[in-house]
């Protein structure tokens, strides 16, 4: 055999493994439904192109290392008291002042869950449908009670006492909720979130990301009726949302696309909706602060990676069938790196500051940033600490 042939013989078996992928590597080998939709990705003009020079998230103090794993909301009381937050292990923790304590879990099969040795963030995602996964928290700021967003068991509530949450709703219009991800109650008890998708469950969520699936929807929870009805649907992965600070619209991030969408509560454009901002990036959770501006936190900054295989989904489907790694392809998702990035927007839309940790140094990611005297608290599902920045 000639070199020519070897060299084409082994080009062959590598296009063959390639095509055939036979040992199940690539991303979506599991996943025989998997379709991929197309991202109608905002012409490159209009995404923002602000930049933090000097890199300030990497200025952030790194609190309660290891105490505190993949921590994605993070709140205070009425009473100012806290942080509380939700952790990967199902249970919600109050900071007391001295320590972290058990404050809520989601799951009635609590017993079930054994804390695991030197966890990390990602430790529990086998078990999260049975201990829960809270992603959303916000209190009644009248009552006191804490609206929790499950990832696997829908909206609950638990009372200032804390211990085990009651269910409020775990469908919506007789379909399962199947990855609830963020909540915000309004001042007469109205609770408003969201399902990230009705087929992909959160331990899924990047073939959730790859797919650009559009089922995920903004729900509202009626206390007097007990009953939730759809708002909006058809979105491509609705994350965050936040009322604002007069309760006259909420926001909510459409993670595939990456925008804010604002969504009319009152007036003349009551149950619309309109295009508020174009992100730089991958949004997660929005908080608003006592100024009524709204914290974006964004997992990455937009990749052309990401952008090009939103719009051409033929392509990422390709793309995805080949033996690459799941995390080898989110890495290309996200642009190569870890790259924390927080942004300001007006009640109007207008980008007012931008923090960015470039080189993933501090903060490597963020799922939301809550702001409380002259500080940003900073979540983040793959991070086992809070960050907090002094602004
Ligand atoms: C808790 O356990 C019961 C009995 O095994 C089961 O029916 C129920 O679905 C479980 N709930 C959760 C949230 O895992």
């Amino acid at each position: 055999m000639t070199l020519t042939q070897s060299i084409a013989i082994i080009f062959l078996l590598f296009a063959l493994y390639c095509g055939l992928d036979p040992f199940k590597h690539s991303t979506i080998a599991n996943f025989p439904e998997f379709e991929a939709k197309k991202v109608d990705m905002p012409d490159w003009s209009e995404v923002p192109k602000d930049k933090d020079e000097h890199n300030l998230l990497q200025k952030s103090e790194i609190r309660f290392l290891n105490q505190v794993q993949g921590p994605e909301s993070i709140v205070f009381d009425p009473l100012g008291r806290g942080p509380y937050t939700g952790v990967a292990d199902g249970r919600i923790l109050f900071w007391n002042g001295l320590s972290w304590v058990d404050f809520a879990y989601t799951s009635p099969n609590r017993s079930l869950c054994n804390p695991i040795a030197n966890a990390t963030p990602f430790s529990y995602v086998k078990t999260e449908h049975i201990c829960g996964r809270p992603l959303g928290l916000r209190f009644d700021k009248k009552t006191g009670e804490l609206y929790i967003a499950d990832a696997y068991l829908g909206l609950l509530k638990v009372g200032p006492e804390g211990g085990l949450a009651t269910s409020l709703a775990t469908e919506a219009e007789g379909v399962p909720l199947r990855f609830t991800n963020d909540v915000d109650v309004d001042s007469e008890g109205n609770v408003y979130f969201t399902e990230s998708s009705s087929i992909y469950q959160r331990r899924n969520f990047m073939q959730l990301v790859f797919s650009g699936d559009d089922s995920g929807k903004v729900l509202k929870y009626n206390p007097a009726t007990k009953e939730t009805t759809v708002l909006v649907r058809n979105v491509q992965f609705p994350n965050g949302i936040s009322l604002s600070k007069d309760c006259s619209f909420f926001v909510f991030c459409e993670g595939s696309i990456g925008r804010l969408r604002k969504y009319w509560l009152k007036g003349e454009k009551d149950g619309t909706s309109e295009i508020l901002a174009i992100l730089p990036g991958a949004p997660d959770n929005v908080r608003v602060n006592e100024d009524g501006d709204f914290w974006v936190a964004l997992h990455c900054r937009r990749s052309m990676f990401a952008y090009y295989t939103g719009l051409y989904p033929k392509i990422r489907k390709s793309i995805l069938k080949l033996p690459i790694p799941t995390k080898n392809q989110y890495l290309f998702q996200i642009g190569g790196k870890l790259h924390g990035v927080i942004v300001k927007y007006s009640p109007e839309g207008k980008l007012l500051q931008i923090l960015e940790d470039s080189e993933g140094k501090v903060v490597r990611a963020v799922s939301e940033v809550e702001e409380k005297d002259g500080q940003l608290w900073i979540g983040s599902v793959l991070m086992p600490f809070i960050a907090v920045y002094k602004l």
